[in-house]
């Protein structure tokens, strides 16, 4: 299926896919998701293959809201706090699954636990509203690949696989959620994301641990290398090297790349989240030898910046 504009009528056609089990590629605020209905194992089964994702990594579940989330897990006070603060928008809650939630095993990839989201795009919010069904959706990229800010590029790592593309434009905030584990204990983060630590801190009243990658299920996105182009990076860079592309950051970018692109040339770390994954696929598409990356701050969304650019920089 070709990629379709995200009028009323394509989310009313994806949402039929949906409920069909097709799976569909749509926009949310972080990055464009590839769907299916989480209650429907053969629809997820055909959202691992697309993706080739190892089983052992669960999915996010996406829902309107807090009170239909609360049909899937259980919400303790702090869980409630953060919905309440975060939601709609680029928060994942990690939960206890409802013995009852209906969601397929290979959605939570066995795990007694589930993650949530309430997005806040409108065409991912029209199609939850329309297919009237919880859509399990990872990113819609091949797994470990650098996730999709565009229709156009989730046509190119999954090419006509979904049953449909919407075309929502680009996403507005560019990196994925933050993945929060609330399951009894202090809460923990999984995944640094498009919330930065501090907001969520800041609300919960407390420090936010990252949680140790080695610990069980250490949230297996945080598998090492991940979100990677294929040309090498070059983090921390001042200068450029012979041969080198440039991901620039700030007013002070060095001259001589053979392809140049500024993140953010006044230094503002949210402009920069929004367009760091386009830019790392055009840079790869350049030829150059390297992608020299220039220091990001490590404050606000820098934290998740720098976690995906190291993750990113992993050797093969
Ligand atoms: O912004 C986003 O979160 C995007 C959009 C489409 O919503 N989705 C996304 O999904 O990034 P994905 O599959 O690429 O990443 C989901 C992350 C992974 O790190 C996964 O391991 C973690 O959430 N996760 C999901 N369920 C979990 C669970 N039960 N326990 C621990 N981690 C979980
Ligand atoms: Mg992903």
């Amino acid at each position: 299926m070709p990629v379709v504009h995200a009028t009323e009528e394509a989310i009313a056609k994806a949402a039929q896919a949906l409920a069909r089990g097709e799976t569909v590629a749509f926009p949310t605020e972080t990055v464009y998701g590839l769907g299916a209905n989480a209650c429907d194992a053969h629809a997820v089964a055909k959202v691992f293959a697309a993706k080739a994702r190892p089983r052992f990594n669960p999915l996010i579940v996406h829902v309107p809201d807090l009170t239909a989330a609360e049909t899937y897990a259980e919400f303790d006070a702090t869980a409630c706090k953060l919905a309440e603060a975060f939601w709609p928008g680029p928060l994942s809650l990690v939960l206890p699954k409802r013995p009852d939630s209906g969601i397929a095993d290979l959605v939570t990839a066995g795990l007694d636990t589930i993650a949530l989201r309430a997005p806040n795009h409108p065409v991912a919010q029209a199609l939850l509203a329309e297919a009237k069904l919880p859509i399990a959706a990872p990113s819609a990229n091949r797994s470990g690949r650098i996730s999709p800010t565009m229709a156009s590029h989730v046509k190119a790592e999954l090419d006509d696989i979904p049953a449909m593309i919407l075309d929502g434009g680009p996403c507005p905030l560019g990196i994925e959620s933050t993945v929060v584990g609330v399951t009894g204990d202090a809460p923990v983060l999984l995944r640094l994301g498009a919330v930065p630590r501090e907001a969520i801190e800041a609300v919960l009243g407390q420090a936010l641990p990252l949680a140790n990658e080695d610990a069980a299920i250490a949230s297996p996105g945080q598998l090492e290398r991940h979100y990677a182009p294929n040309t090498p990076l070059r983090l921390g860079a001042t200068d450029v090297h012979a041969g080198e592309a440039l991901l620039a950051f700030g007013p002070n970018a060095p001259q001589g790349a053979v392809a140049s692109i500024n993140l953010s040339a006044s230094g503002d770390l949210e402009e920069a989240a929004a367009s760091l994954f386009a830019s790392l696929r055009q840079l790869d598409d350049t030829g150059a030898k390297a992608i020299a990356v220039m220091p990001i701050p490590t404050n606000g969304l820098g934290e998740a910046i720098n976690d995906r650019l190291r993750r990113a920089a992993k050797a093969r």
